[in-house]
């Protein structure tokens, strides 16, 4: 029951998964196992730094590559520096977004073309990927109506419906092609239903009591 596991959690804007992925490492301490909670971009304190370049400014302020290449670069630092030593060390970690927000922002989003990403990911992550993605499904016009009234890093959730659709249907497409690794979860229902729900997903798929 003590092995480390990665789990990742994505989805668009406003689709709940950061407080999901929060409740998920308290629900994980409650069964007593270390879990650490993470996110990207981000999660290293060099990573952090990248983030604050990449969510602040003008939308138009980096390129596609330039955006994927910045993406990558916090991913190293923060899978090198974090993710894996938390890992060796026994804990699990609960990762806000990782590699499929790559694919379905700079990706499905911006138009990089997907075989770029992919080439980037062999590069820098190898064969290092999640044990299990749970993916936060919400029909946009919903994620966006949540983001409102957020005040910073709006950089992203200021791009077009047309823009989120496509994003929507990269991670549905990525959940069809991973059935292994990906589960879908419908994330208009309330807080509290989710957070029961993920937590079925997860003591069932890992066994726990
Ligand atoms: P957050 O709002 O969930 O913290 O995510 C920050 C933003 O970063 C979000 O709008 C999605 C974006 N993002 C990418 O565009 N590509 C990536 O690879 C990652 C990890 C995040």
């Amino acid at each position: 029951m003590s092995s480390s596991r990665f789990i990742t959690l994505e989805g668009g804007d406003g689709s709940g998964k950061s407080t999901q992925a929060k409740r998920l490492v308290a629900a994980l301490k409650t069964h007593g196992i270390d879990a650490l909670g993470t996110r990207e971009p981000g999660g290293s304190p060099g990573a952090e730094d990248i983030r604050h370049l990449v969510l602040n400014g003008d939308p138009g302020r980096w390129d596609a590559l330039t955006e994927t290449l910045l993406m990558f670069a916090a991913r190293n630092d923060h899978v090198e520096r974090t993710i894996k030593p938390a890992l060796a060390a026994k804990r699990w970690v609960i990762c806000d977004r990782f590699t499929d927000s790559t694919y379905a922002y700079q990706g499905a989003g911006h138009g990089l073309a997907r075989e770029t990403i992919r080439r980037m990911e062999a590069l820098v992550l190898g064969d290092f990927r999640p044990d299990l993605t749970l993916i936060f499904d919400l029909p946009v016009e919903q994620g966006l109506a949540r983001t409102k009234g957020r005040g910073k890093e709006m950089r992203f959730e200021s791009f077009d419906t047309d823009f989120h659709e496509r994003m929507r249907d990269c991670y549905l497409a990525i959940a069809r092609k991973h059935p292994e690794r990906c589960i879908v979860l419908d994330a208009a229902a309330d807080e509290d239903t989710l957070a029961e729900a993920v937590w079925n997903m997860i003591a069932k798929r890992f066994k726990l009591g």
